[in-house]
């Protein structure tokens, strides 16, 4: 497994999320002003030859209010699917509304705009009652496996209770906790239950967030960053294992990482965030071997993969060492495509309007207004 790759951190990723917006230092405005131009396409997902839609953003966005009349687009106007036994990775650097949009996922965000849909039906999570109903379907994990687990309670405690809390029905609650300990590879299961998370490695730990998320038999897995606090060295295998359950379960599962080669790695389909909008997308093989948004390019490029991704550098338009990847630590743009004002090809109009994502092939799509040039190969044969 590759190490993380962005050095760029959004200025306004310094805001860490639930701090109260009062409290912040002031952060850009993302994309203020800048409406997406054009009638968003209409992908079809690789990811739904692997099984039936279970989750779907339509429309997804988010603000916050920042005070003195700014306002954060968080997520704008998203929109995918997850399907039963497939992985769809949703990558971008810090800051760029991954965990805005799994929380919308997860009804732990209201949407200010679009909706979520389970199987077809608009999720209600309005009382807890529904939330938790709705929990049993789409279970969500954090980044943070030291801070996940509490310290004073055992991992047998741990997945006693969701197992007791969705699963009313089971009488052995015990041989539940050891089949799902088993699930997750902590073996012999029987020597983890008494163990306090002080005992556990971070990998351990992991295992066991996932554990406790799977005892409510969920049909969609949202995973925030799974691996990006493990040592490198149990990554690979840290993956392996979701791969492992997506399969076996046939899990939806959203796979959310900063890093590009991961990605390709793992999912069946990438989505490109960037400025709280979707930039590109498409299978996971295409889009990491012939990127179109310079993004995109500049992710890629930047991708320390073993795994030949450095071919990628040769079609790239963005190099290494260009422009764009010098300009580090600067946000999006807040008028205009939200990369303008760190992407090579950048030209007024890019200034001005925000392109919304355009179709080039039926399951592709990239936001860009130049890609023409920035995606010459793939554009001759746009639809
Ligand atoms: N509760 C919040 N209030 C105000 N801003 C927030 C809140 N949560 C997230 N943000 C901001 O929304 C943007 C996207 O954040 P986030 O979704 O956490 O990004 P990522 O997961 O890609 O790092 C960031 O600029 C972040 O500071
Ligand atoms: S060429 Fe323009 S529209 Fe395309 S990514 Fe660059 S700034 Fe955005
Ligand atoms: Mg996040």
């Amino acid at each position: 497994m590759t190490e993380p790759i962005i050095n760029g951190v959004p200025a306004s990723s310094s805001l860490p999320s639930g701090v109260p917006v009062s409290d912040a230092p002031a952060a850009p405005a993302v994309n203020a002003d800048a409406e997406q131009v054009g009638e968003p396409a209409v992908v079809e997902s690789v990811a739904a030859a692997r099984g039936p839609l279970a989750l779907e953003a339509v429309g997804l966005g988010r603000d916050f209010k920042l005070g003195r009349g700014q306002v954060l687009h968080a997520a704008r106007n998203v929109s995918f699917g997850l399907y039963r036994g497939a992985v769809v990775a949703l990558v971008g650097e810090s800051g760029s509304g991954k965990s805005t949009v799994a929380k919308l996922l997860a009804g732990q965000e209201r949407p200010t705009h679009g909706s979520v849909r389970l199987e077809g039906k608009p999720v209600d999570v309005g009382s807890s009652r529904r939330f938790r109903q709705y929990k049993r379907q789409v279970q969500y994990v954090f980044q943070d496996p030291f801070s996940s687990l509490n310290p004073t309670h055992t991992v047998g405690y741990h997945l006693a209770r969701p197992v007791k809390l969705h699963q009313p029905g089971v009488k052995d609650v015990k041989a539940a906790v050891i089949d799902l300990l088993e699930l997750v590879r902590l073996t012999p299961a029987a020597q983890f239950v008494g163990k306090f998370p002080y005992e556990l490695s971070g990998g351990q730990r992991q295992r066991v967030s996932f554990a406790r998320a799977l005892a409510a038999k969920p049909a969609v897995l949202l995973a925030d960053e799974p691996v990006s606090m493990l040592d490198v060295s149990i990554r690979l295998e840290m993956l392996g294992l979701l791969n492992d359950l997506r399969s076996r379960l046939s899990l939806a599962l959203l796979y959310i990482t900063h890093d590009i080669a991961s990605a390709r790695y793992f999912a069946d389909e990438v989505l490109v965030m960037y400025g709280g909008q979707i930039v590109e997308r498409g299978p996971a093989e295409d889009v990491t071997q012939r990127p179109a948004h310079p993004y995109t390019q500049l992710l890629i490029a930047s991708a320390p993969d073993p795994d030949d991704l450095g071919s990628v550098l040769k079609s790239a338009n963005v190099g290494a060492g260009g422009g764009a990847a010098r300009a580090g630590n600067v946000g999006p743009a807040a008028a205009g495509c939200p990369f303008s004002n760190r992407c090579p090809l950048a030209i007024d109009k890019c200034k001005q309007e925000n392109p919304a994502l355009q179709l080039l092939t039926p399951n592709r799509a990239a936001a860009c207004w130049r890609l023409d040039v920035a995606a010459s190969s793939l554009t001759d044969s746009v639809v």
